[in-house]
């Protein structure tokens, strides 16, 4: 089959498109043929080898993991003896994140437990799209139950693969919700459900006074201080990604400012899956529907990683395998 392989840390276009052995499923695994694979900011950080917990989890000198790609979408080629709940045929999709990468190439190995079956009434290009952000997005604002309508919710790096699916996500609560990205975005926010946007190069949301029942966060730039101001009493505000030191200086001082004030700040520590089943109910229901940049070809993956790396896409940067 082939695959994108990555020998060593550096820049994508280090990556070789190569042929390699199809693997062979575990008793527990299936074997699914990659239709759609989507591009995401763990394939931009694992190529590189940066931020340095990368190394810390990846390897230190040399990448253990091989073939980069979390999200997929393709159809169950052959199953491992224990497996029970799928067969083969069965289209899924997944995210690969804690089941070693892989979703570069034509096939990949997959535990049973880490698979859903992909919405009826979507692509493989569109489902695949859907799962890392999806569930960030989903984690980060649905369940926890808070939500009621008429607040107002912000999204800060809403033009991204988590702020178009969260913003859909949302519509269903009669939320008031703000998207703030940069400005070439503004247009593609509103057609995906957005009632206001700020471009970011012109407005800091934190300095307006406008204040927030929840904020749903993809940047961090921020300081925790700044965010608990923009919120409203028993507001709560929820990132989702960022540099690493502001994720670490929101945990220490949200938990802080949690304590003493009637605001929760928090940083999300993503469950890889849990909640896609509800998240393809949402979409067989028509609620949800990625926004894709692409389709594009297999062998333009090294350059579109490049592109989400200096922040270019709209909405999810999709590849036809
Ligand atoms: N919590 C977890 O366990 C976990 C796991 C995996 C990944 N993540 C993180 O989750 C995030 C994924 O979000 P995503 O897929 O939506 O990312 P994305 O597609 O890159 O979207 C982020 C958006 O923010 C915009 N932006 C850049 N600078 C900004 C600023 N100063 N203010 C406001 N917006 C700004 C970007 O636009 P421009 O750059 O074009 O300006 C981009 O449109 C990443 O940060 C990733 O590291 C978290």
């Amino acid at each position: 089959m082939k695959a994108i392989i990555l020998k060593k840390y550096g820049l994508p276009n280090n990556l070789k498109i190569e042929e390699v052995s199809v693997p062979n499923p575990k008793d527990s695994e299936v074997l699914v043929r990659i239709h759609s694979a989507s591009i995401n900011d763990w394939d931009w950080g694992l190529v590189r080898g940066k931020p340095f917990i990368i190394r810390l989890l990846y390897g230190l000198r040399n990448p253990k993991i091989k073939i980069p790609g979390v999200d997929i979408a393709g159809k169950i080629e052959s199953i491992g003896n224990k497996v029970r709940s799928f067969s083969i045929g069965d289209e899924v999709y997944c995210d690969l994140s804690d089941s070693g990468f892989g979703g570069f190439a034509q096939y990949v190995c997959i535990p049973e437990k880490s698979i859903t079956k992909k919405p009826v009434n979507l692509s493989f290009n569109e489902s695949a799209a859907i799962p890392h952000a999806g569930l960030l997005a989903y984690q980060g604002i649905m369940n926890k139950g808070k939500l009621r309508a008429g607040q107002k919710i912000l999204i800060n790096g809403a033009g991204g693969g988590v702020g178009t699916l969260a913003i859909q996500m949302l519509k269903q609560f009669e939320v008031e919700v703000t998207g703030v990205d940069t400005g070439e975005k503004l247009d593609m926010m509103k057609s995906v459900g957005f009632d206001h946007v700020i471009d970011y190069k012109k407005v800091d949301f934190t300095k307006t006074g406008k204040k927030y029942d929840y904020i749903l966060d993809t940047k961090s730039n921020r300081s925790a201080f700044k965010y608990a101001r923009s919120l409203n009493k028993n507001g709560s505000y929820i990132t989702v990604g960022g540099m690493l030191n502001r994720l670490f200086e929101i945990q220490l001082f949200g938990s802080i400012i949690s304590i003493f004030s009637d605001k929760q700040l928090s940083v999300l520590s993503l469950i890889p899956n849990k909640g896609l089943d509800q998240i393809s109910r949402l979409v067989e229901e028509g609620k949800i529907k990625p926004v894709i940049d692409g389709p594009y070809q297999f062998d333009e993956i090294p350059d579109l990683i490049q592109l989400l790396g200096e922040g270019k896409h709209k909405g999810k940067i999709v590849v036809e395998i």
